[in-house]
């Protein structure tokens, strides 16, 4: 998805020269994925807008056009993500109005951008790309023409958009301001001394400044090198922000890739860590006793999410009608509608979204609130919309997550929604004291256990991934809580090493898609550490064998499944509601090396980008 990055500061106050300060942000946004990339920057002298832009990496643009050494103390930047026009030069960020004299960068879709362009053309305003963020320039050209106020076009024009923005407009009238303006598309103010950023994505400016402001829907402003004005289009108002400067405690080395070749293999080995931090977070914060209070006052229970997170969300639903005899509805974000008309006052649904930006989810968060339903949110990122929007915030501490492809964040969820499951069946008497108390110890030796896999499985992971880098489909089988982390498995190897692969219940390879077996075909097997599971999971083993498939269990050491499996992948043993903990690590390798072996990049998956804020 696309990225923003800004920054306009006093001349000689930054530590690096603006353009490099700018021009490493936008190395930093290179993990969201794109197509092209551009600069555009003013300053005092300006008559003119500079801007350099075109398709390709950031580096070969650097190459082409030296984005990082590019004059003037007001700059913007992007990452684009084709959605409106083909991934051409023209089509980069920052667009133009016809006099030069703006620049914008945007994020998101413009619905509206045919009528407006119609409108705009018609006047004489001369387009040369195919994009709906081309309509925002001339808008503001149009404007200004009348108003000979900039700050007061930009405003106007922001009120005439329809759709999803976050928007960052630079001009030859006050070049020391960014414009900006945000509905359903992430945007962050960095604060610095002499110099503030704009940005789509903290990590953008976190080498420079760690006091953040998340921007809220229907907010305008713009930041000066020494101020941030911002205020609600709604109600035409200044926002008094003060309190909503937020520290951030990541570091620099959270979001760099410190010796790695990879992003995701960097974060795949930080789950340790991530699970570590999450603990102490879950432990000191009361919004888990809170949570649980929702969820006893709760008529249903529904959890929502999308990708790989729903994987996590599925898995607690599981957790809960096994611990707790509860039935929570999980559900698809994108499919809300199918459950909305049963939806009502006293309902509660638990929104799970690393970013707490997914256009989906969101929508489904807001239409479950317009119906009376309670909403808690688990994030990664505070102050996010989906935490922002519900009636209570519970966060992972997994750090940033770079990598297009979630790993830390998931095992991370998967610990936070096992917490809340043990809590709940502990207050509704269906675990004891000790009990509940047995299975928390086991959580909190999490990153441990985690910490244990890596060295178990990392040759026998590389091998098979040779392998399996030349098929090209692969089941991935379980039962119970094994079965969302099969299908977090299966996500891993077809987005990142493109492989197609398709998780399912162990027991439906009989009613069909056992047909597709033949020999060599692999069967993955994620064995949950339960007597009853392992026993029938041996029968699909079996089955699979049969077949001449090559069978591969990521099992518990001295599983009795040894013997029947071609490759063992041997993870700790710990009790069976930690199975998405012990056991996902392995699948994950699998799909990292596979990638590699592929020739492929695992942090830019082809067609995906980190954070969806379309529907
Ligand atoms: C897969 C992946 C995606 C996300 C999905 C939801 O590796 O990363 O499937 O899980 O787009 O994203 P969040 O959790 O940010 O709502």
């Amino acid at each position: 998805m696309c990225g923003i990055i800004g920054l306009t500061c006093i001349p000689g106050s930054t530590p690096d020269r603006p353009s490099l300060m700018v021009y490493r942000g936008l190395l930093r946004l290179e993990y969201r994925g794109y197509d092209s990339a551009g600069v555009a920057s003013v300053s005092a002298e300006s008559s003119r807008v500079v801007v350099l832009k075109g398709r390709g990496r950031i580096a070969e643009l650097e190459g082409k056009y030296g984005f990082s050494k590019v004059d003037g103390f007001t700059i913007v930047a992007h990452t684009r993500w084709a959605t409106h026009g083909a991934p051409i030069d023209v089509n980069a960020h920052p667009h133009t109005d016809c006099g030069t004299k703006i620049a914008v960068v945007h994020n998101g879709i413009i619905q509206n951008y045919r009528e407006l362009r119609r409108e705009l053309t018609s006047r004489g305003h001369i387009f040369v790309s195919e994009t709906d963020t081309e309509v925002v320039p001339h808008l503001v050209e149009e404007l200004y023409g009348k108003r000979r106020d900039i700050y007061s076009a930009f405003k106007k024009a922001v009120e005439v958009l329809e759709g999803s923005y976050a928007i960052a407009l630079i001009s030859v009238v006050e070049p020391d301001k960014i414009f900006f303006a945000r509905k359903d598309s992430p945007l962050i103010i960095g604060l610095g001394n002499g110099f503030n950023f704009v940005a789509s994505d903290i990590p953008a400016f976190l080498e420079y400044s760690r006091r953040a402001v998340v921007l809220r829907d229907y907010e305008v402003g713009y930041i000066t090198p020494v101020s941030a004005f911002i205020e609600d289009l709604r109600e035409s108002r200044p926002v008094d922000y003060t309190h909503r400067v937020r520290f951030i405690e990541w570091s620099i080395e959270d979001a760099s890739k410190g010796g790695y070749a990879h992003f995701m293999i960097k974060e795949i080995l930080e789950q340790p860590r991530a699970l570590k931090n999450t603990l102490q977070g879950i432990e000191g914060d009361d919004g888990f006793r809170k949570a649980v209070d929702l969820l006893l006052n709760a008529n249903r229970i529904y959890v929502t999410a999308a990708g790989t997170s729903y994987h996590a969300a599925l898995y607690y639903s599981l957790l809960m009608q096994r611990l707790a005899g509860a039935q929570v509805v999980p559900f698809i974000a994108s499919e809300h509608y199918s459950y909305e008309g049963v939806v009502s006052e006293g309902d509660l649904l638990i929104a799970v979204s690393q970013s707490g930006e997914t256009i989906d989810s969101l929508v489904a968060l807001r239409a479950f609130r317009e119906r009376g339903a309670k909403v808690i949110a688990l994030s990664n990122v505070i102050d996010s919309a989906i935490p922002r929007e519900s009636h209570l915030a519970l966060y992972t501490r997994a750090g940033p997550e770079i990598g297009v492809a979630a790993t830390k964040t998931f095992t991370t969820q998967a610990l936070a929604l096992a917490w809340l499951a043990v809590s709940y069946a502990l207050a509704v008497g269906r675990l004891t004291v000790s009990e509940a108390e047995g299975i928390r110890g086991e959580l909190r030796s999490s990153p441990r256990l985690v910490s244990e896999i890596m060295p178990l499985i990392e040759d026998r992971a590389r091998r098979l991934s040779e392998w399996l880098s030349a098929r090209s489909s692969a089941y991935y089988l379980s039962r119970g809580v094994g079965l969302p982390v099969a299908m977090e498995g299966a996500l891993k190897l077809k987005e990142i090493a493109y492989v197609h692969a398709e998780a399912y219940p162990a027991g439906e390879s009989k009613h069909g898609p056992i047909a597709l077996v033949s020999s060599g075909f692999p069967a993955v097997f994620v064995v949950p550490v339960d007597n009853y599971l392992e026993k029938l999971l041996l029968g699909n083993v079996q089955e699979m064998k049969a077949r001449s498939a090559v069978t591969i269990g990521v099992a518990p050491l001295g599983t009795s499944l040894e013997d029947q499996l071609d490759y063992l992948l041997p993870v700790p043993r710990a009790h069976w509601a930690l199975t998405p903990l012990t056991h996902t690590l392995p699948l994950q390798l699998i799909a990292y090396y596979t990638a590699v072996a592929r020739g492929f990049d695992p942090d830019k998956p082809r067609n995906l980008a980190k954070t969806v804020t379309v529907e």
